[in-house]
């Protein structure tokens, strides 16, 4: 527990029902994503944001549920399209399923988690018959406007069927970043049942629960990631729906994701990468409950840590402002207690976060088009995941004195 007085509860398991065992609570959190209309900063939500693993399927998940609407709405301001890497491993990936899945007679794609059409564009261009499927209405806008199929609604059992009916089957249905946001995932699983080509294949990735305790990313947990999957739990997760996870692939984005494949029971061989990265696994122990009392000790240590350097650098007059106004940050600067007395701004490039406050911390978010006027002595960066990326842009910082801090996967200067 990471030092709260909420006693450790027992939740039902949203996958297979059996027992899910209470690791850890960050207390208190605003929904990740509601920037903060600075004449309205008093009619935020909150909720608990406590993590647990179940004791039968092993799948590490919320105990409290966001309700789905608070989240992904018209206003949701997260754009993938933001980052230069994640631009092009897009590109990689639509070239990649243009290559493999894609290849018979008139082939359909579906995306669950569209958002401003990342992924489907090169597929549009492609001239391949796609839909996504996103409730976030403006960054279906963004998607459409690039000549995107999108329904704006969320995917679920009866969306799905919709689909179907009006499209036929899909060949895949892929998904980045959102399977793990569904807390609903049976409603899912049916909807894919109903949607998939009796050989086509449902392929996700997410962020990696393996990466996430290896290098204390505590800050992957906020609301939007209501799962951590792992390849155990995802693997016992398909087989409560009629399908096997047939493969499974390291990615480096987001500090760590995995890519897995899934297709119905017995109609496609599985690829020996799932044995290879599930033995691996079992070495890391995420079924076990040390390894949750561990994460928690270096999640309580990262913050003692930020804590005690934000309040020095401030105490020796320096100045420190964010960078990146990413979900992620939420998390951090709630759990940690940091507001705009340690940090006086966070500087973000999405403009639908610009000119309002981070959740819960009401920090003002500004354009990095002000951050060197005059630049700050120090920027902790909450987007470390784009690290190169951002540091490389912002080059003229450290050739100016400014120094980095980052708080992973422990708390240092660079
Ligand atoms: N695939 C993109 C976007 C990830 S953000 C990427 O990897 O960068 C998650 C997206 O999932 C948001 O745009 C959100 O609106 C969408 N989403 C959340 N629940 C959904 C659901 N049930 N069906 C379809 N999309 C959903
Ligand atoms: P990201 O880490 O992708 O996601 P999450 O919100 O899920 O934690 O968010 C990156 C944020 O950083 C996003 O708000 C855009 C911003 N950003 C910049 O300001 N400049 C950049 O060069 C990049 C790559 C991102
Ligand atoms: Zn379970």
């Amino acid at each position: 527990m990471l030092g709260n007085d909420v006693p450790p509860t027992v939740a039902e398991c949203r996958v297979c029902g059996g027992a899910v065992q209470e690791c850890l609570d960050f207390g208190q959190q605003p929904v990740s994503s509601a920037f903060v209309d600075p004449d309205r900063a008093d009619a935020e939500v909150f909720f608990r944001l406590a993590v647990g693993f179940c004791t039968t399927c092993t799948m590490v998940q919320q105990l409290e549920e966001v309700p789905r609407d608070q989240m992904f709405r018209l206003d949701y301001p997260y754009r993938s399209s933001g980052s230069a890497v994640m631009r092009k491993h897009f590109e990689q990936t639509a070239r990649h399923l243009l290559e493999t899945e894609l290849t018979g007679p008139d082939p359909f794609a579906v995306e669950v988690g569209s958002n401003d059409g990342i992924l489907l564009q090169d597929i549009a261009n492609a001239g391949i018959r796609h839909l996504g499927v996103d409730p976030s209405g403006g960054a279906a806008t963004v998607a459409r406007a690039k000549g995107i199929r999108v329904r704006v609604e969320f995917f679920e059992e009866t969306s799905a069927r919709a689909i179907r009916a009006e499209n036929g089957p899909a060949d895949v249905i892929f998904s980045a970043n959102t399977i793990s946001h569904i807390a609903y995932i049976g409603s899912i699983f049916r909807g894919v049942d109903a949607l998939l080509a009796p050989n086509g294949v449902f392929i996700f990735e997410d962020r990696y629960l393996g990466d996430i305790i290896e290098h204390t990313y505590f800050d992957q947990i906020y609301d939007e990631h209501f799962y951590l999957f792992s390849i155990q739990s995802v693997q016992a997760m398909a087989a409560t729906y009629g399908f096997s996870l047939i493969n499974a692939e390291r990615l480096s984005v987001h500090g760590g994701a995995v890519r897995y494949t899934v297709a119905r029971t017995g109609s496609r061989e599985p690829d020996p990468a799932v044995a290879e990265l599930l033995a691996r696994e079992h070495a890391l122990g995420l079924g076990t409950p040390d390894t949750y009392e561990r994460f928690a000790a270096n999640i309580s240590r990262t913050r003692d840590d930020l804590v005690a350097l934000l309040h020095d650098l401030r105490s020796k007059g320096h100045t420190i402002v964010g960078y990146g106004a990413t979900a992620k940050s939420a998390t951090v600067a709630n759990y940690c207690g940091i507001g705009p007395d340690l940090i006086s701004a966070v500087f973000d490039s999405t403009a639908e976060k610009q000119g309002r406050l981070t959740p819960g911390s009401h920090i003002p978010v500004l354009s990095p088009e002000e951050f060197g006027n005059p630049y700050p002595d120090y920027a902790l960066l909450f987007a470390w995941n784009h690290a190169d990326e951002i540091m490389a842009k912002e080059r003229r910082f450290r050739e100016n004195g400014g120094r980095w801090i980052l708080y992973v996967p422990d708390v240092h200067i660079v």
